[in-house]
């Protein structure tokens, strides 16, 4: 029997109870196709930098090491922990694990309503997959002359040959997997999202990257769009895309809209991924904590759900992954449960058992 150790992290916010039904889904699942789940829970984030004067414990990535995946809630509270200290915690994992793929899908489920009108789960299948390990987020830079007139800041971005190959190259790779376009000659497609007119260093590069991975990829087509124009197109024709690979701070920002097309923050789910599998990969819904709500049961656990689905997929509990995938589909198209970011009153446990039910029935 495959056994599997995850860890949890709730975080902060609404971190526990999505991370509840998180859990209730993978457990769910692991009886109904036979495979163990042991997990361990860290209560690390802002309560325990109140305690402790830091995030989490210094030995971290040494605990987390030995999990084969790892589930992150939510993390942050400003009226807590100043968010470019709490952020840090994720920062960590992900640069510590090498996990230089998230890979965030943008899909929107038959039932449920995007507030974009072109937006139908014919037309949102796209897949953006965003830089994770340097570029923008690299915290290259510094004050100077602070608390003199001439006071400024520096923020520098590093681009690596290696970096961005490497993340390019998955890019491809998936776009071969998806055949999204099935045609013969070239079955999908890797937009490169950039903004090479402006940033005459560090897109540049980036752009050249993408070109010469491109070339080992006779059978994808390639795309380029400034980021600008990526958001306008988004919303315009999101049918046009096939897969996105974007730098860290692009990423994040498109990831966000593409969430508008998938119905809400409510949906979108992301994985932290190493693909050599040398270290644990990290999944999370990418909303935030949302700490006014806490304990309020209101906020839609899907978004942890599907993390959770991404997470079997790179397990490679596939059966486990697509009985989630139709559970949610047939909950959210009876249209009989809907949270309240989908205008409905239902609690978030509620939409967590109905999925339980759909897995446990179907
Ligand atoms: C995300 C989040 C994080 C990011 C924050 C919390 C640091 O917005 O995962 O998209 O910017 O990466
Ligand atoms: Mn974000």
């Amino acid at each position: 029997m495959n056994s599997y150790n995850i860890a949890i992290i709730p975080g902060d916010g609404v971190g526990n109870e999505i991370s509840r039904e998180a859990l209730k889904i993978l457990k769910a699942v692991a009886d109904k196709y036979g495979f163990g789940i042991k997990t361990e829970t860290y209560e690390w984030g802002c309560d325990y930098y109140l305690k402790n004067g830091k995030m989490n414990p210094d030995n971290m990535l040494d605990i987390l090491r030995k999990f084969d995946a790892i589930f992150l809630g939510c993390i942050g509270d400003a009226n807590k922990v100043p968010d470019y200290i709490s952020l840090m915690l994720l920062l960590e994992i992900r640069y510590g694990f090498e996990q230089y793929v998230n890979l965030r899908p943008i899909k929107l489920f038959p039932g449920v309503d995007s507030l974009i009108k072109t937006a139908t789960p014919d037309t949102v299948d796209l897949v953006v997959i965003r830089e994770n390990s340097e570029g923008e987020y690299s915290r290259a830079g510094g004050f100077f002359k602070l608390g003199t007139p001439d006071a400024f800041a520096l923020q520098t971005g590093i681009f690596t040959r290696k970096g961005c190959e490497r993340v390019m190259r998955y890019s491809f790779d998936l776009a071969r997997k998806r055949k999204k376009f099935g045609d013969k000659d070239q079955v999908g497609m890797v937009t490169n999202c950039t903004k090479s007119n402006a940033l005459n260093y560090s897109m540049v590069f980036w752009d050249s990257v993408y070109d010469d991975v491109a070339k080992n990829y006779p059978d994808i087509k390639t795309d380029k769009a400034l980021v600008d124009a990526t958001t306008m197109w988004m919303i315009k024709k999101p049918d046009f895309f096939d897969v996105i690979v974007a730098s860290n701070l692009f990423g994040d920002i498109i990831t966000d809209l593409g969430s508008m097309l998938q119905g809400g923050m409510g949906f979108a789910a992301g994985g932290n991924i190493n693909p050599e599998k040398k270290y644990p990969s990290m999944f999370e819904p990418i909303h935030g904590s949302a700490p006014k709500y806490t304990g309020k049961e209101i906020v839609n656990p899907i978004a942890s759900i599907e993390s959770i689905r991404m997470m079997l997929e790179h397990l490679g509990e596939n059966e486990a992954a697509a009985d989630i995938y139709n559970a949610i589909s047939s909950t959210l198209s009876s249209r009989k449960i809907k949270t309240a970011d989908m205008g409905g009153k239902h609690k978030t446990f509620e939409m967590g058992d109905k999925i339980k039910e759909a897995i446990l029935t179907e």
